[in-house]
């Protein structure tokens, strides 16, 4: 089992298959992706070379993956991708984050790959603010995706990143939602990132104020299993969904670190904000994957305890499109 100096393991690679998303989120991408580059982005990884780098990981004890971006179903092979990391039989769960643009038209092909988990990032669930904060006027078309992959019954979990200026007004809106819609509601406390530092200044909200006022009205945070990673889970009674607090500025937080990157180029990444990924696309690309594990588990030496997000060092992480979040 892949495992570090500091005891943590690494049972879940978080594989971006794109770096190109087509939203504007103003957290993100303000300005969108730019204009000149195609919507595969720059030589992703192809479907054999996903498939020998999935084999390498699940030598190695990997058992969850989950495909990120960019957006991920920009890809027009996203299904032999899904397929691709299914094929390793100890991969026992496959998951996808999104921004559900694509949701309603191909969610049920997803599924019949063999997705079990999909995250929808929906930082509003009011029509305007959500156009205001992504660029798309697409609230609609997400919910009725989601609707869908809750039909299907799969695992089903909502992103929101709290923005003071934008949807903390909505906290209680998104509350009473999840009394009958039984999703993981998980508020995502910004990160600061090259691009966003004005940004962050004005609309960051710490996540041990949010936590506070949950433990008021009567959350309660669910015992964690001994690999979970680093969101906390809140349930109430009341409610059929639950909350998720992701809290990278908390104590802690990179303790229970129990994932590894992988960009859209091949790159290993240690830590979301590390100063650079490892390139392994040789090897990726001869197609062998006792080599490539050999390779990633020398890498694994060299990650460190933490990020160093609270002394203001965002790595090379100009933005999350990069990386996936
Ligand atoms: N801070 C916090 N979350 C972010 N995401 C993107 N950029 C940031 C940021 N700067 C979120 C997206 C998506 C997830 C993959 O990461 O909203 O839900
Ligand atoms: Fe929004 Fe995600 Fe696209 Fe960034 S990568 S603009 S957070 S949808």
């Amino acid at each position: 089992m892949l495992q570090d100096r500091f005891g943590r393991r690494f049972y879940y690679l978080r594989l971006s298959v794109t770096d190109i998303c087509n939203y504007r989120c103003n957290y993100c991408l303000p300005e969108g992706i730019g204009c000149g580059r195609s919507l595969m982005g720059e030589n992703p990884l192809s479907v054999p070379e996903v498939a020998t780098l999935v084999r390498a990981f699940a030598s190695l004890g990997t058992e969850k993956v989950r495909l990120t971006g960019g957006e991920p179903s920009l890809r027009k092979d996203l299904v032999p991708l899904l397929e691709a990391v299914r094929a390793s039989e100890r991969i026992r769960r496959l998951a996808i984050t999104t921004n559900g643009y694509r949701l309603p038209s191909q969610i049920d092909a997803w599924h019949r790959a063999g997705l079990d988990q999909i995250n929808i990032s929906i930082d509003s669930l009011d029509p305007a603010q959500f156009r205001h904060i992504t660029g798309h006027n697409r609230l609609g078309t997400t919910l009725q995706g989601l609707e869908r992959a809750l039909t299907l019954g799969m695992t089903t979990k909502v992103n929101a990143v709290l923005l003071r200026q934008y949807n903390l007004a909505e906290l209680d809106n998104f509350l009473a939602w999840i009394r009958e819609t039984p999703v993981t509601l998980r508020f995502i406390e910004l990160m600061r990132t090259g691009d966003n530092r004005a940004f962050f200044a004005s609309n960051h909200v710490a996540g041990s104020d949010i936590e506070t006022l949950l433990l008021r009205e009567g959350w309660e945070q669910v015992i964690r299993s001994r690999d979970a990673g680093p969101a906390r889970e809140y349930f109430h009674a009341d409610y059929a969904g639950r909350i998720g607090l992701i809290t990278p500025y908390g104590k802690d937080f990179c303790a229970s670190c129990n994932r590894l990157r992988v960009s859209a180029q091949g790159k290993l990444h240690l830590c979301l904000f590390a100063d650079q990924g490892f390139e392994m696309r040789e090897t990726i690309a001869a197609g062998d994957s006792e080599a490539l594990a050999a390779h990633i588990r020398v890498l694994i030496g060299g990650k460190a305890a933490g990020h160093q997000l609270h002394e203001g060092f965002t790595g090379a992480t100009r933005n999350l499109a990069m990386l996936g979040g």
